[in-house]
């Protein structure tokens, strides 16, 4: 870790060496505990069906961490020049702590924002399990592919400012790193943000796994309040109507993957990444085949809901929030 900018007796947060970009973030086993005990009355059933408890949770976190985690998380993941950040909650990382692990995601988030119902689950997070062998039906559990850099949330009518990944187990893995690219990092970013199809209304459908049967319609690219550009793209839901829209977003793809300037890590058990959907894209390599392969993951993505977000223009967008 680099030069820390933060520090107190519960956390401490520092520029990763990663990149300048990326925040690392480590909370002390000790307010990890206090936390986990203060929220023992709370299972994670109750925070399924009490949506306001989300909110209770994340209450108690920032109490803990004396009123001063709520601001750094808005005003870092807000932040154009950051936006993302690698949080390591110490003593937390065996897969048999992964309800533990879900209400430490749901305090990080709610107080940020609220977490979209997640179809794929019926929930407002996800956990789900990649293996040696899969038959889905897209890559997302497909361990010998590359999940390829994207936005979440492109095919479906939610807002999705925010992501967070959760790495709740992994055994025989080799490979798989998470990637991330900021897109004012991206070499290519204004001969598409500037090519008349950017702004241009595309089609994007998942398939059934997805559990979305409605078609969304959005461009590519949008602005944020100071004109700066955000995407909402992914590789595998884009519907071309066309043989120009086809070429032009497999382009782009290509480009997307080939930049320089993509990082590359492994996040560890027990730690979670938390990044800003609409300048950051997102994806991870490939793994090496093993028969015992085993990685589980938890997400939840959602809105900001703070008065000072930046992405106004964006929200006014006709894309609503359920659940
Ligand atoms: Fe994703």
């Amino acid at each position: 870790m680099k030069e820390v900018i933060f520090q107190s007796k519960q956390f401490k947060v520092a520029h990763s060496d990663y990149s300048p970009r990326l925040l690392e973030v480590v909370f002390t086993k000790e307010v990890v505990q206090d936390f986990l005990k203060e929220v023992e009355q709370y299972p994670v059933q109750s925070l399924e069906y009490k949506s306001f408890l989300r909110f209770r949770v994340a209450e108690i976190l920032n109490r803990l961490c004396d009123n001063k985690l709520q601001n750094i998380l808005q005003s870092t993941l807000t932040n154009r020049e950051q936006g993302a950040l690698l949080i390591n909650p110490e003593g937390i990382d065996d897969v048999s702590q992964g309800d533990e692990m879900v209400k430490i995601a749901t305090a990080f988030v709610h107080l940020v924002g609220r977490s979209n119902f997640d179809d794929m689950t019926g929930k407002f997070y996800a956990r789900w399990a990649v293996v040696n062998t899969d038959n889905s039906d897209s890559y997302l559990r497909q361990p010998q592919k590359p999940l390829e850099l994207h936005n979440d949330g492109t095919y479906v009518n939610q807002v999705t400012d925010y992501v967070l990944m959760y790495k709740i187990d992994e055994q025989n893995m080799k490979g798989g790193d998470s990637q991330l690219l900021h897109l004012d990092d991206w070499e290519d970013l204004d001969k598409y943000f500037n090519h008349h199809l950017a702004r241009r209304v595309m089609k994007w459908s998942a398939p059934p796994s997805k559990n979305v049967t409605e078609d969304s319609y959005h461009p590519v690219f949008e602005t944020d309040n100071d004109g700066r550009p955000v995407m909402l793209y992914i590789d595998q839901f884009a519907q071309p109507k066309d043989y120009e829209e086809g070429t032009w977003l497999a382009d782009l793809g290509d480009s997307l993957e080939n930049s320089n300037k993509k990082l590359s890590f492994p996040v560890p058990v027990g730690q979670f990444l938390l990044i800003n959907n609409l300048f950051w894209l997102h994806g991870r390599d490939k793994f090496e085949r093993h028969e015992k392969l085993r990685r589980e993951l938890m997400r939840q993505r959602g809105y900001f809901s703070f008065a000072t977000n930046p992405f106004k223009s964006y929200h006014h967008l006709a894309r609503s929030n359920r659940s």
